[in-house]
């Protein structure tokens, strides 16, 4: 396929800036204020059987299982049904124990790769409830699952997901607050929940103005060998797909821990010649996130924070704004595509079509 680059020098560029419409797109003609919940027409869940879920399973391979973990967290904090997000790619070929009363959602940008779609088809073959939340409408996985949320990302051409994360992320708070607002969720954190979703467009066009001196930043860091990117909780998965977005198009390896890990192993690798990347959310772990950033420091090492107030114990600070804070994760991994993608500019890279790589994993 291809589209207008509309004055950009890639796709990947392109498809960045064009996050503030998208999001737009995904939460239009969805939002019932009159109840404080969402309607979502495809899904073909009636609140009784809504009511009935036990567990969440939620199933992606790369970027798309790191936005069902986010996904997997605001449906546990705002619905209260335990859910995890698993890679398709391990759950279909480790003869999982199937449960009538779980819902699975497999999250797919293409619809068609393969993991994803044989993960699909073995639950359905064993009588499972399969959800989809994918982007390209009419897709394989799409049509194989029993409902579903459409993203509306519009067309993505890099290879690289960027736009496609974000609105999956956005539609996973649509169901959370959907599955939550049959359950025990209050009108009063369904309004909170839905003016925090209002508020994404035009706080993603904030963080996307910074991007000057995100390529300032990126340039200093192209030299590296290997960064670390650490995150709690809420900003593991942001860690995750950051670490994914770097090595993808820059080529230089990246690792994501969960801060609350260091102590267990990683630490060990601190030294001024490896950056790490701290996502920060201004949540109940900030201090403990502090804490961490000061143990990097004791050994030297450099730090840039992804944070809603600038860190002290950070050698930078790229500050986003701050929304509610279960829907913070959507807008921290934001400026780290712009990291990568300048990193990988820095190394002329080939950054819309990344060594190795498919836009879509249709085989085995
Ligand atoms: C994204 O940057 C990757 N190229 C890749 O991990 C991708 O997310 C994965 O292959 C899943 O693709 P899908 O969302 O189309 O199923």
């Amino acid at each position: 396929a291809s589209y207008d680059m509309g004055g950009h020098d890639t796709y990947m560029h392109k498809e960045i800036f064009e996050q503030a419409d998208a999001v737009d797109r995904v939460l239009r003609g969805r939002i019932d204020d009159r109840f404080s919940t969402v309607h979502l027409g495809g899904l073909n869940l009636d609140a009784r059987e809504a009511r009935q879920i036990r567990r969440v399973k939620i199933l992606g391979c790369g970027t798309s299982y790191h936005a069902g973990m986010i996904g997997a967290q605001m449906i546990e904090e705002l619905a209260r049904i335990p859910a995890d997000a698993e890679p398709a790619s391990e759950f279909r070929y480790r003869n999982a124990v199937v449960d009538p009363d779980t819902l699975y959602i497999a999250v797919s940008q293409s619809g068609e790769t393969y993991d994803v779609l044989a993960a699909v088809q073995e639950l359905k073959r064993k009588g499972a409830r399969v959800l989809g939340v994918v982007n390209v409408v009419g897709s394989a996985i799409a049509r194989e699952a029993d409902g579903g949320i459409y993203v509306h990302a519009g067309p993505e051409v890099c290879v690289v997901s960027t736009k496609c994360f974000t609105n999956t992320c956005v539609a996973f708070a649509l169901l959370a607050l959907h599955l939550g607002r049959t359950r025990d969720l209050s009108v009063r954190d369904g309004k909170r929940i839905i003016e925090g979703l209002r508020r994404l467009p035009a706080q993603i066009a904030e963080i996307l103005e910074q991007e000057e001196g995100i390529q300032k930043l990126s340039e200093q860091f192209a030299d590296a060998r290997s960064m670390l990117f650490i995150g709690r909780v809420r900003g593991y998965p942001v860690a995750r797909e950051a670490s994914l977005k770097l090595k993808e198009v820059s080529y230089i390896h990246a690792e994501a821990y969960p801060a609350s890990e260091l102590k267990h192993g990683p630490l060990a690798l601190i030294e001024p010649a490896l950056p790490t990347v701290a996502i920060v959310p201004d949540d109940d772990l900030l201090e403990k996130n502090r804490a961490a950033m000061e143990e990097i420091k004791a050994r030297s090492g450099q730090i840039v924070a992804v944070a809603h107030q600038p860190q002290e114990k950070a050698d930078h600070t790229i500050v986003v704004p701050k929304n509610e804070d279960e829907l913070d994760p959507i807008l921290m991994g934001i400026p780290l595509q712009l990291l990568a993608y300048h990193t990988a500019k820095a190394l002329g890279r080939d950054i819309d079509k990344p060594r190795n790589l498919a836009k879509s994993v249709t085989v085995e």
